[in-house]
């Protein structure tokens, strides 16, 4: 089992490039599967849970290759409904593949997908709206039989949360539906719009992405594309609250700002400075920030709850109190274990956290239990006085590519051993 060694107290200096997005690359990975022909999908990020779904792809008979940030993928001829359970408890996006094969070939077989420990993580809102699309889904213990009696049709899907992977569902379901499907309450986060735009350019009719109502105009066929997947905004939170956390100065290159609105905005309250010209962001860190205050979570465009941990990293040495309200998961403090052992000063009750910043943090043997809990981690690690070593690795290399590299490179003392 690797680990992370980190030196802290080093100011993070220097620039980087963020990498593709996770959030991103994994609907569009199951979307693929609709194209009868090739998708040449660029800016890929290589992380556990990309090979995780290129395992799905290659089982349901796709020919995938993946090198250097491009990934192509055939899906002329998927021959397999079925996914095996060894496959589908790698990560929580594989149940976006029940909306894929039922769209391509009429029905599909699988269990319960995995993920991160956050919450119970229930699919009741995607099994809804696949119904409301004609599918007849029969759960014989634990595995899920899919059928399209009927054929799929356009429906109304009222989601009555705002979830990302259930308006993911209905949005690859519905390209391949027979009329139209109106998706109403749909979640509106920027990897919802990059999903619309690769279907789009698949030959789908998806209209209104980004807000909260999306209306989808099946077709019979989509044929591949080429798509370049959007930057990972939860990366780039991460490295922000790396140089927060350690009055630091970077600039990352390959973003979207204004997808970092919410996360931005509070480093600036905290006093740090923030310059973006084009896809490049530079931020200043003072010796110490102000502690940020009440950090809601929230569906997009509010504060995302993937930067949560991170930032709470950053709360923990910062001048000041802090509330978090964790609202979108029920159980995302894993990370707090971590942080006390380190010197934090936190109080979890239910869904608020408070944090008392502390001058310092000192260097523990710490153990993720989640993939932005590790992040978290990393964030106290950068700002702690002595040596942090951090196991449990398999979390966080589900969604960060060589985070030892681009810490390194932004002046980190970091090596994975
Ligand atoms: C996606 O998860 C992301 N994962 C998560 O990122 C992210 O935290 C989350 O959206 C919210 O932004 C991927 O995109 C692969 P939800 P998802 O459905 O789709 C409840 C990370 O760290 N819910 O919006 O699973 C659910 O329990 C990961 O990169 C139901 O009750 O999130 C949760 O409380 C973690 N029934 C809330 O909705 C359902 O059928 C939000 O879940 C579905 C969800």
């Amino acid at each position: 089992m690797s680990r992370l060694i980190i030196n802290g107290l080093k100011r993070l200096n220097g620039s980087a490039k963020v990498q593709g997005s996770k959030n991103s690359s994994l609907p569009i990975l199951s979307a693929a599967v609709l194209c009868s022909g090739e998708s040449v999908i660029h800016n890929c990020p290589d992380l556990s849970d990309v090979r995780a779904a290129i395992n799905i792809l290659r089982f349901v008979g796709c020919k995938v290759e993946f090198s250097g940030g491009t990934l192509v993928c055939d899906s002329s001829n998927i021959r397999s409904c079925h996914i095996p359970d060894s496959l589908m408890r790698e990560m929580r996006s594989s149940i976006l593949f029940l909306g894929a094969l039922l769209a391509r070939l009429g029905e599909a077989e699988m269990c319960l997908p995995g993920g991160c420990e956050i919450g119970p993580r229930p699919i009741d809102l995607h099994l809804k709206a696949l119904e409301e699309l004609g599918a007849d889904i029969r759960d014989d213990h634990g595995v899920f039989r899919c059928t399209v009696p009927n054929g799929l049709h356009g429906g109304k899907i009222a989601l009555s949360f705002p979830s990302v992977g259930a308006t993911e569902n209905a949005m690859i379901c519905a390209s391949l539906a027979d009329g139209t499907t109106i998706i109403s309450n749909a979640a509106r986060e920027p990897e919802i719009t990059d999903l619309a735009d690769f279907l789009n350019s698949c030959g789908a009719n998806v209209y209104g992405a980004g807000d909260g109502t999306i209306v989808v105009d099946g077709v019979s066929r989509l044929h591949g594309t080429s798509h370049t997947i959007i930057p990972d905004r939860i990366a780039a939170a991460t490295w922000l609250s790396c140089a927060a956390a350690t009055a630091g100065r970077i600039t990352l290159h390959d973003v979207i700002p204004s997808h970092l609105a919410a996360v931005t905005a509070l480093l600036e309250d905290c006093g740090c400075t923030v310059y973006t010209a084009g896809t490049s962001m530079t931020v200043n860190c003072p010796r110490r920030i102000n502690a940020p205050g009440v950090v809601r979570t929230m569906p997009y465009p509010g504060f995302p709850t993937d930067a949560q941990a991170p930032i709470m990293s950053m709360a923990a040495v910062s001048r000041g109190t802090s509330l978090f309200i964790e609202n979108i998961f029920e159980n995302r403090y894993h990370h707090v274990n971590g942080l006390l052992r380190m010197g934090a000063n936190i109080k979890v009750e239910g869904r608020a956290a408070v944090v008392q910043g502390v001058p310092l943090l000192h260097g523990a043997q710490v153990s993720a239990l989640d993939l932005r809990g590790a992040a978290a981690l990393i964030t106290a690690a950068l700002a702690a006085e002595g040596t942090t070593v951090i196991n449990g690795l398999l979390y966080l290399d589900r969604g960060y590519e060589s985070p030892e590299e681009v810490l390194s490179r932004l002046g980190a003392d970091v090596k994975r051993v």
